[in-house]
């Protein structure tokens, strides 16, 4: 076996820090803003029952691969990937796994700071107290016009941009093992308070029923495909963020109980973020199906009522932000840690060059609600477009090929070294789903949406 390497990046300190900021990774603006609204697009219950299938199914085994080549590796996912396949001996274009990776990351955050932004001008309506005092549909022109104004947009996604730039230039452990550690506790907290409202709306029984009661009749080909992008993008699958995290992770660290965590971390988020949700959807009369503004129009109408809605308004948002925060990061990491290892540029410069690319493909994303929004494709906007091919489409090819190049292709020998599962039932049960259960779910879902079976 090769010598262990060393990342020259740094590492965790812990096997804890790296739980905390791989689960500061997943949980964000996916699970709070992106799953309850695509959850409303799909139907419901049987849409979530699908999803937490997928998460199941092909979301945990994947995410354990791919710690595990990060931590094999030991450098950002495009070195990672050529070493590893050097050291199996097989075909160097694994690289472009790397590669995909990095451009899938440049199209989400590209995307994902627009919205982040969104959350950052809501920190300033709620703490001025104005959902107070509007009524519902002063709510929704509140929303309707931020999306209206490309200046406004802009100067948001350009302050986020430039908060996750920061971070990253920093270097991963100064940077962000410290603000994670009570932000994460502190939104659990809060999102249990709105649970706890929402329970107290009489819209709480027909939220939990819509959630939780699968109708399959409402589930669509598209909607399949649309769990599967959905467990990837909430868990940050698919595009070496979890690599390039696995890759600071110190080797005595156990790979199944830290992804396992995580994966349970995310998902009980995402579906406190349902419960919190679609009751309110329901109470106000809202349309659960209205597309990517849904919590920022049901949300602040709670604001607005509850006691204490300022308060809570206010700190909601920031914590979202902090989320939303901690998983921009991450994006940005894989393309950061290459331009350090192969241009031999400072971190600070790399990570400011790979947040001005990301930034420039943001712009399109403001326009497209704006000026741009009669420009689409397939009746998509480019906003929608971006979203949907990294979420429906690079994500699960990215995991389709960590699961074969993982669970085919690498030696059993190199697996079992790394992964510290032993070779019992666990292990064997785990090799399993990695070679068979999730490839050809995501080749069955993929071939579904198309039509084809
Ligand atoms: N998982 C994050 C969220 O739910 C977003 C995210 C961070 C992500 N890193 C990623 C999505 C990598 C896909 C791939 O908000």
């Amino acid at each position: 076996m090769a010598e262990k390497r060393q990342s020259i990046h740094g590492q965790w300190s812990s096997r804890w820090a790296f739980i905390m900021a791989a689960t500061g990774s997943a949980v964000g603006l996916g699970n709070i803003w992106r799953f309850p609204y695509i959850t409303g697009e799909y139907g419901g219950g049987a849409f979530v029952l699908m999803y937490l299938a997928c998460v199941l199914l092909v979301g945990i085994p994947i995410m354990m691969a791919e710690v595990m080549l990060g931590r094999r590796g030991r450098q950002s996912p495009i070195n990672t990937m050529s070493s590893l396949s050097k050291e199996e001996g097989l075909n160097p274009a694994w690289r472009y796994l790397g590669w995909m990776g990095v451009v899938a990351g440049f199209l989400i955050l590209s995307f994902y700071s627009v919205v982040a932004g969104w959350t950052l001008e809501y920190i300033f309506h709620a703490s001025s107290g104005s959902f107070l005092t509007a009524t519902d549909g002063e709510i929704g022109e509140t929303f309707d016009s931020l999306l209206r104004d490309p200046g406004q947009l802009l100067a948001m996604h350009t302050l986020f941009m430039a908060l996750t730039v920061v971070v990253v230039a920093m270097g991963v452990r100064s940077g962000l093992e410290r603000a994670v550690k009570f932000l994460m506790p502190a939104l659990f907290i809060l999102l249990l308070i709105m649970v706890g409202y929402a329970m107290s709306t009489d819209g709480f029984q027909e939220g939990l029923y819509y959630l939780f009661y699968p109708d399959w009749s409402k589930l669509s080909a598209e909607g399949f495909l649309a769990a599967l992008g959905q467990a990837f993008f909430s868990l940050s699958l698919g595009m070496g963020a979890i690599m390039v995290y696995g890759s600071y992770l110190p080797d005595d660290a156990s790979i199944g109980h830290t992804t396992v965590s995580i994966a349970l971390a995310d998902t009980v988020v995402a579906i406190m973020a349902g419960l919190a949700i679609f009751p309110l959807v329901f109470a106000y009369g809202l349309e659960a199906g209205s597309g990517p503004g849904l919590i920022f129009v049901t949300l602040p109408i709670a604001f607005g009522q509850m006691p204490y809605g300022q308060v809570f308004g206010t700190g909601f948002f920031v914590l979202l932000l902090f989320a939303a925060w901690t998983s921009s990061i991450s994006l940005l990491e894989p393309a950061v840690a290459w331009l350090v290892e192969n241009r031999g540029i400072a971190r600070p410069k790399a990570a400011a060059i790979a947040g001005l690319i990301a930034w420039t493909l943001g712009i399109g994303s403001v326009l497209s609600f704006n000026l741009w929004q009669d420009y689409r494709l397939f009746d998509k906007t480019y906003f929608d477009i971006m979203d949907y091919v990294t979420s429906n489409i690079l994500l699960p090819l990215g995991g389709l090929l960590i699961a074969v190049f993982t669970a085919w292709l690498m030696s059993r020998k190199a697996i079992v070294a790394e992964l510290g599962l032993g070779e019992g039932l666990v292990f064997q049960v785990w090799l399993f789903v990695v070679r068979f259960v999730a490839p050809v779910g995501v080749v069955v879902i993929f071939l579904h949406a198309i039509g084809i079976i």
